[in-house]
Order: C-alpha cells, then structure tokens, then sequence
C-alpha cells in the first residue's frame, strides 16, 4: 500500500464503502481503512440478512436530529431511487415488503458486493483487519495502525455508532470527533426492546404474542406490530416509538385501533351476555385478551356492567400506558440516537466547519433512521454528499 492518499475513510460499513467509491471514482485516491477481518458486517446481518437498503419514501420527516433541517440537503441529492438505480444497475432483484421498505429477494451479501465493486471501479484500496492507534493533523492527516502511517488530504469518519458492541462497535467516531473539538450529541440506543418491571412483568406471561396497535411516545405514534417479549416490549411499533421515548416516559398503546368511540356500549347493547374477554378474543390472541381483562376487572357480561366501566374501559384499551424502566441498550439496539453535533458539520458537504478536510457521515453523525431502511438511506445519502465534495 502506498501510504499517501487524496482521502483515508475510517470504516468500511455502508457510509464509508459509498464514500469512498463515489470519490475514488472522481479520480481520488483513497484509502478505507476497518477494524473488522471484512467489509460491510453490519449490511450481511441487516433486514435479516436481506437488507432493508432503502425506503422510497424517505425523506427529512423521518428522521430524528438536534437539527431536524440538517439531513435535508443530502437526502434531497441523493435520494431512494437513486440508489435504487444503483442496485438495478447490477441486477439485484429487490421487492418492497412493506411501508415502502425495499429489500434484496436474495441476500445482503449482494449489496456488500456491489459496494466493493463500486470501489473496484474507483481503484479504492480497502484495508481490512487494521486497528487505528493514532490520528493526527499534519498540514493533512496522518492514520497510524499497525502496518503503518498512512496521510491523507482528507480524513472521513465513518466508523458508525456504539450498537451492537459484540459486533465491535464502538464509540470510537465520538472520541475522534472530540480529539478535533467537534461536540457530540449524548448518544442513546434507539430502536430498541423496551423493559418493563414492577406490576407491568405479568405482561412477560405473554412472551411471544403480537398484535398489530398503535404505539405512542412523546407525541410520535406508529401504527405497527407490537410484540410482548420476556422482558418487556419489542415489534416494530416498538421500535420506532423507543427512539423518542426518554427514561420515565409513559408508552401509550392503542390495543383496539380504528374502533369508533362508544364501540363497548355498542356491544352491551348489541350481545349484553358477551363477557368483556370474549369480545375482546374476537380482535386479540386470546392470551393478551385475557390478560388485558384481567386488568380491566370487569369479569361480568356487558349487559351487568356499568356504563361508566365500560367507558373507562374502552378509554384504557385505546390509552395503555406502560412504564418501561428502561431499554436493552445498546446491545440490542439497531442504531444510535445522538452523535456527532450536526452543528459542527456542513449540511452540504459533511464536512467540519472548524476543520477543513475533515468529514463525518452515517451513523456517527447525529442524524437517525426510522425503522425500515431509513438509517442505510442517510448513509448512502450522507457519504454521496462527502465524497462528492472531497
Ligand atoms: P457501520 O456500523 O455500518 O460501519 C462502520 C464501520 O466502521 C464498521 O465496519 C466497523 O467495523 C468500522 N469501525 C468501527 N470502529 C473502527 C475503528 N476504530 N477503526 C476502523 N474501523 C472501525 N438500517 C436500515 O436502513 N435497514 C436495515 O435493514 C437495517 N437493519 C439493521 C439490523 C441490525 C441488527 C442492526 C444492528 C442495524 C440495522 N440497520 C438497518 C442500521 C444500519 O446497519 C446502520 O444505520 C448502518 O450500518 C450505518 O452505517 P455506517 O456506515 O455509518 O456504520
């Protein structure tokens, strides 16, 4: 390897592949230096090893940052379809599962490959298995690992954020971007299982059973799949709605969405000898039911129940609020809230304002994904915007 470059680009996961290519097929000469033996480990395990690549739908809305302006430029310039053209350009068959999240038909490994591809065609060099000791500024940048010093005009980092550490991931970009000054949002695992302790562990009795509700935190809902686990609550809406909630928040689920007000009444009326379990079995699994009429207490038919119990029943099965004592952190978590201050960066460039030729994309920077191939959409985004600018 010669040891000097146009740019070194700090990991090899999808922002820093999508980088490097994008510039080395301008004609630069980079070099992309990871940690891991391979490229891309976080692709191979994403959308259970399908890869949920993208989202057509994406766009700044879904997108959670100290800044929520500051993703919009790149993602305006580097859009979905756009790397849509891309994976159709190399025959990847890919099919929409649903919400507009596109998926490979056949494996993640496919998208790993066309990025090493798109590197190839950049005459990238991609260094695996080299573990960075040291990062300094000399006129440019100089890499020290163990096979070396490298110096590079431009430094990217790319090295992702702190979920998943039994993958290796750190908070490495965190600590480099403090080394250069840059502040860094309070990082949080996001999209993430929540826990559940005190009178609500009975719910643990129901591990394995999901219903499709609507999840609420601080003012953001969901209409997706929740999924009782035998630590709390997991599922997609879940997921989503873990990224705002904020320890000692309330989770409001909505068991009985697209129900009418007034709808038990309408049953007492209608079957008076239903009891409040059955009607509620003929919309849940039978085991949440019951468990949800438990709690309710109203163990008579309709018909002997009171008005006012059935009211405040329907109220509680639309309004459930749980307490989570916390989350399962960061070693379940599929991304990162928080990062790198997008203050520090160029919404253009994603270069640092403060430190000329120094860059950030992906998941290091405070910019984070919904569920459904929103996260890889601000990395290819984030890394275009990089390395078109290098
Ligand atoms: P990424 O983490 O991909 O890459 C960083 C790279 O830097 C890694 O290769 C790492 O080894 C390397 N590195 C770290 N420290 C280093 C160091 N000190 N020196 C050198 N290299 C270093 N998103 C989505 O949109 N659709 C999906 O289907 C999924 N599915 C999914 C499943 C699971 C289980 C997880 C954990 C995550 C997802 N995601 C996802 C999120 C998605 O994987 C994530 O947003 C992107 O991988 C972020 O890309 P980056 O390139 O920024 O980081």
């Amino acid at each position: 390897m010669p040891d000097t470059y146009d740019a070194i680009v700090l990991g090899a996961g999808a922002a820093g592949l999508m980088c490097a290519a994008r510039a080395g097929q301008r004609g630069r000469r980079v070099l992309v230096l990871e940690r891991a033996e391979a490229p891309g480990k976080k692709i191979l395990i994403s959308g259970g090893g399908r890869c949920n690549f993208t989202n057509i739908g994406a766009g700044p809305a879904n997108y959670l940052s100290a800044n929520p302006h500051f993703a919009k430029s790149a993602l305006a310039r580097y859009t979905a379809r756009d790397f849509l053209d891309l994976v159709e350009s190399y025959g990847i068959a890919w099919h929409e599962k649903t919400l507009g999240q596109l998926f490979c038909d056949g494996s993640a490994k496919q998208i790993v490959a066309m990025l090493m591809e798109e590197c190839a065609k950049g005459d990238v060099t991609v260094a695996c298995g080299e573990e960075i000791a040291a990062v300094t500024e000399d006129g440019g940048y100089a890499v020290t690992t163990q096979t070396g010093t490298y110096r590079g005009k431009s430094l990217v980092i790319a090295t992702g954020g702190p979920s998943i550490p039994k993958m290796g991931a750190t908070g490495f970009a965190y600590d480099l971007a403090r080394q250069f000054g840059m502040k860094v949002v309070e990082p949080r695992p996001a999209l993430v299982p929540l826990t559940l302790g005190g009178d609500e562990v009975l719910f643990r009795e129901i591990s394995g059973v999901s219903a499709p509700i609507i999840a609420s935190a601080n003012k953001t809902s969901f209409a997706e799949a929740a999924l009782f686990t035998h630590r709390g609550l997991s599922g997609p809406a879940i997921l989503q709605v873990s990224s705002f909630w904020k320890a000692g928040d309330p989770v409001t689920i909505n068991f009985l969405p697209g129900r009418g007000e007034g709808w038990l009444l309408a049953r007492k009326c209608d079957t008076p000898r239903a009891t409040l379990r059955a009607v509620l079995r003929e919309a849940l699994s039978a085991r949440l039911a019951d468990i949800l009429a438990d709690k309710l207490g109203i163990a008579a038919d309709l018909g002997n129940a009171s008005d006012k119990a059935l009211r405040d029943a329907e109220k509680r099965l639309a309004q459930w609020d749980f307490r989570p004592n916390g989350t399962e952190g960061f070693a379940k978590a599929e991304v990162t809230v928080g990062g790198i201050s997008t203050a520090e960066l160029s919404s253009k460039t994603l270069e640092s304002k403060r430190t000329p030729g120094l860059y950030a994309i992906g998941e290091a920077v405070d910019v984070t994904g919904w569920l459904g191939g929103y996260n890889f959409q601000w990395a290819w985004a984030s890394a275009v915007a990089a390395g078109d600018a290098m």
